[in-house]
């Protein structure tokens, strides 16, 4: 089936310029136009995370080259996807009404609406049966960051330890979860009150940040990944075993200048990856590996709360403190 432009009116959260939280509203669009080679999906829920919030504030100033230079280029803002295909495109193969689909908007956000169309190539893949769609939303983000930064970045191997700082975060659930099934011994860094979340999750050990400074440690850990990347290199450099790597998710100064100075003589070295701008193709193989991992009781999703579409600006606002553990996803009515 072939669905055109309609007459349609569909609900969206709406950024039409960068600021606070409070720039963020809920206002009726047009459906969204479905080409040949797209799919039309029905959206349940999705998700905010920090970039989106970063995105919103245009902060750091250098996501403007990418969002927008003035404003932002999309008005309708998140990437996370989790709903049921309405219609396909006259090519579209891949996906029929009804499928159950998880996955990103990438690269331009419009997730955050009761319709989505995207290129049946994008990367989605079909929900396994075990996810809800809140659960499948918040999956998308954090393993499309977490896979990449341990796989092919750490390339973590069975017995190697691995600190996590930020572990009761999106990424952060995630990644204790991954580098447990890569036969890894799981140290996790977070508040006590997450302790129990984090050991449920399959951590080995779980420090404190409040009382215990991590990088106080002796050539302990293979990997450290600043999930949240709150440390640094340096700071790290004791802590990390001859040969080690400490990954960021977040730029610096310092971190740009420890990837330049290479290996330190004990062949130590920092290095900051950025998932977010992988390529479609390879994200899209990495949903299918999800997917896998899921229905093989591997992954597990982690919800700190559900809001409605309408309480978008209420989301930002709670996200940006950053202490939410897992995710928070919004519903789309
Ligand atoms: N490089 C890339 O391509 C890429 C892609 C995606 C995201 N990112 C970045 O990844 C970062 C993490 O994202 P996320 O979604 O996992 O974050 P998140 O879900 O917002 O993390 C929240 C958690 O961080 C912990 N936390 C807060 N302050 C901390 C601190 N000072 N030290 C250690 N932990 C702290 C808190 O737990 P506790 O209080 O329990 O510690 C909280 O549960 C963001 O900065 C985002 O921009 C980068």
């Amino acid at each position: 089936m072939t669905q055109s432009v309609t007459p349609y009116k569909i609900k969206a959260a709406w950024i039409e310029r960068y600021g606070p939280p409070e720039v963020i509203t809920v206002r009726e669009t047009a459906m969204p136009v479905v080409g040949p080679n797209d799919v039309l999906i029905r959206m349940r829920a999705s998700t905010v995370t920090l970039p989106d919030c970063a995105f919103r504030a245009a902060d750091p100033f250098i996501v403007r080259f990418f969002t927008g230079l003035l404003r932002p280029k999309s008005p309708i803002p998140g990437g996370a996807v989790a709903g049921e295909i309405e219609a396909v495109g006259e090519n579209v193969t891949r996906f029929s009404p009804g499928d159950r689909v998880f996955g990103t908007t990438d690269p331009e956000p419009s997730a955050m609406a009761q319709y989505v169309a995207i290129a049946e190539d994008a990367a989605l893949a079909i929900m396994p049966d075990a996810l809800d769609f809140g659960e499948a939303a918040g999956l998308t983000y954090s393993f499309l960051t977490a896979m990449p930064f341990l796989r092919d970045e750490a390339k973590l191997q069975p017995g190697q330890s691995i600190l996590i700082n930020g572990a009761a975060g999106s990424i952060g659930t995630v990644a204790v979860q991954l580098a447990r099934h890569m036969g890894a011994r799981v140290t996790a860094v977070c508040s006590a009150r997450n302790a129990e979340l984090v050991s449920g999750l399959g951590a080995d050990t779980v420090i404190d940040r409040h009382t215990t400074d991590f990088t106080t440690a002796n050539a302990a850990y293979d990997v450290i990944f600043d999930v949240v990347g709150k440390s640094s290199f340096l700071a790290c450099r004791r802590a990390l075993k001859p040969g080690g790597i400490y990954l960021t998710t977040t730029p610096s100064l310092a971190i740009l200048w420890a990837m330049l100075r290479g290996k330190d003589a004990q062949g130590k070295r920092g290095k900051l990856a950025t998932t977010g701008l992988r390529s479609l193709p390879d994200k899209a193989k990495d949903m299918l590996v999800l997917a896998q991992l899921v229905e093989q009781g591997v992954l597990h999703g982690v919800i700190d709360r559900v809001m409605p579409l309408d309480a978008i600006a209420e989301a930002h606002r709670y996200v940006e403190q950053e202490t939410k553990a897992g995710d928070v996803i919004i519903e789309m009515p």
